[in-house]
């Protein structure tokens, strides 16, 4: 038996192919999740597709990484066919100056990347996010502290289930941005300043129940059309600016997320943690709701004789004048 699990190994191991030479700045490591391009020292986007020109015997690689410890990459841009004929899983571009990214910049890459990463991404100012349809086995697609302010619509990546732009500065997401991706489970924007969330921003056709986090992002509104097809299952609020939660809004996420919650599927809830919440009559809905209220979590009024009371705990005749 453990010779056998022996043999498995050195048949794996032996999968991944030696690392090339004459490839400075960047340098190849082998480790036994597969090997890795370091590219941390490239200083241009000639630089980099100077080393991927190179005649590469063995162009599968599992890892691309650019991981500033201090300072930042100077890399510029990534531009079309960026890695000529090699291929990688993950994909990772850390600490850099990249302003653009070319919508062809993964040609290749297709049917082997499945996640793509850009951290502290801060001279970023916009993304190609159409261009992500091509990338057919991508399930993970993160950028964070960029410069984005509009969110495109993101072309259908048939497998892309989780997104997260954070710590950026969107203010505006195209209608129906998400609506094409088809297994999206996950969509993280917390710390953007979106202030006011309008019609069609989060309409969906995910067939995954889904969690959209939107905390610390300003949000003073969200408007009744926000959430349209696929409702999300979970919505983090926590840190935002809303004053009420509104029916035309909530209402129907609500029913859903109860509905999915009787039918046994996993269900979040709706978190409104650290809002300054004002409770009256326009609450009568949700708080006096025995089916919508368990999917309301941390809604705290911050007005009047109420004020720190959460709304499930509200005096039984607080809404008899209504
Ligand atoms: C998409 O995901 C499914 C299930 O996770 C997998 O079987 C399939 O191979 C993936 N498609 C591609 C093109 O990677």
């Amino acid at each position: 038996m453990y010779k056998r699990v022996l043999a498995v190994l050195a048949c794996l191991v032996g999968v991944w192919a030696a690392c090339p030479t004459g490839i400075t700045p960047c340098t190849c490591r082998e480790e036994t999740a597969g090997r890795i391009m370091e590219c941390s020292s490239v200083s241009s986007s000639d630089q980099l597709l100077t080393v991927f020109s190179q005649d590469i015997a063995e162009t599968t690689f599992q890892y691309f990484q650019i991981v500033k410890l201090s300072g930042r990459c100077t890399l510029e841009k990534v531009p079309a066919n960026v890695f000529g004929d090699c291929t990688f899983m993950f994909v990772w571009f850390g600490q850099t100056d990249v302003v653009t990214v070319d919508p062809n910049a993964f040609e290749g890459n297709e049917l082997t990347m499945l996640e793509l990463t850009f951290a502290d991404a801060n001279k970023m100012t916009s993304y190609p996010f159409e261009s992500l349809a091509d990338l057919h086995s991508l399930y993970k697609f993160f950028v964070s502290n960029s410069l984005i302010d509009t969110i495109t619509h993101f072309g259908a990546a048939p497998n892309l289930t989780q997104v997260s732009i954070t710590g950026s500065k969107v203010s505006t997401i195209s209608p129906d941005a998400f609506a094409d991706l088809g297994r999206l489970s996950r969509l993280d924007l917390h710390d953007n300043p979106l202030t006011v969330i309008e019609d069609g921003w989060f309409a969906s056709s995910s067939s995954e129940p889904w969690v959209l986090y939107l905390d610390d992002c300003s949000i003073n509104d969200i408007s009744a059309g926000a959430f349209s097809g696929s409702l999300p299952t979970g919505i983090y609020l926590g840190g935002n600016d809303l004053t009420s939660i509104s029916e035309a809004t909530f209402r129907a996420v609500l029913e859903n997320m109860a509905s999915a919650s009787e039918a046994g599927e996993l269900t979040h809830y709706i978190d409104f943690k650290q809002n300054p919440l004002v409770c009256d009559c326009d609450l009568q809905w949700v708080a006096t709701s025995t089916t919508l209220l368990p999917f309301v979590r941390n809604a705290v009024c911050s007005n009047g004789d109420v004020k720190g009371t959460d709304i499930a705990d509200l005096p039984e005749d607080f809404f008899a004048a209504c």
